[in-house]
């Protein structure tokens, strides 16, 4: 079948995402790149995955870290979220970090952070999954995660669900 990529990746598009922040450490330094293609793999053991496209800059430094850490991020984070999203901007200098135990530092406020040791690297076309074991995770904040859909940030309705559509409100406690 013959694609037409522009319309492909707008029908990939169509899958509403949360957005992350993986960073790593390279040479003593912080860095990060902005995600959507992380998912839960595994409970037992737990395993995670994020997918990297090879064409990157910033591919080695991500492909050979022996861990990063993954940032759930929130709507606040959305300009953070643009800036290591730019070409070339893998620097975390200026945007707020709190120390992590395995190294890679993570974001402040982040709604959830899994610290990850690289457990397998799979090639799979123009894309490497990044494989990671969780070593550590933590919940913090509980602000409303920021969504990716269509291209554009976004974020979840609140208040009463749709009707026939169950579950509870974003602002619920858990
Ligand atoms: C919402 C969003 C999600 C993204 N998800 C991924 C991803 O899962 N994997 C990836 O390699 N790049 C992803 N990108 C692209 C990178 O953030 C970044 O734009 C790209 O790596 C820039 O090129 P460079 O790394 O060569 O500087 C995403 C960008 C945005 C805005």
């Amino acid at each position: 079948m013959d694609f037409d990529i522009k319309a492909y990746r707008a029908a990939l598009g169509s899958f509403p995402t949360g957005v992350a922040v993986v960073t790593a450490s390279a040479a003593g330094q912080p860095v990060g790149i902005t995600v959507n293609s992380f998912t839960s793999v595994s409970l037992d053991p737990p395993l995670v995955l994020w997918c990297m496209d090879r064409r990157s800059s910033r591919h080695v430094l991500f492909a050979s870290a022996p861990s990063f850490t993954i940032n759930i991020l929130g709507t606040e984070h959305k300009a953070v979220s643009a800036r290591l999203a730019r070409a070339g901007e893998h620097s975390l200098e200026g945007i707020a970090l709190i120390p992590t135990e395995l190294g890679p530092p993570a974001l402040a406020d982040s709604l959830a952070v899994f610290e990850c040791a690289r457990e397998q690297v799979v090639e799979a076309g123009d894309h490497t999954i990044l494989i990671g074991r969780v070593l550590r995770f933590s919940r913090h904040s509980k602000s409303a995660p920021l969504v990716y859909f269509s291209g554009k940030y976004s974020a979840l309705a609140q208040g009463k669900p749709p009707e026939g559509v169950g579950g509870r409100r974003v602002t619920d406690e858990s």
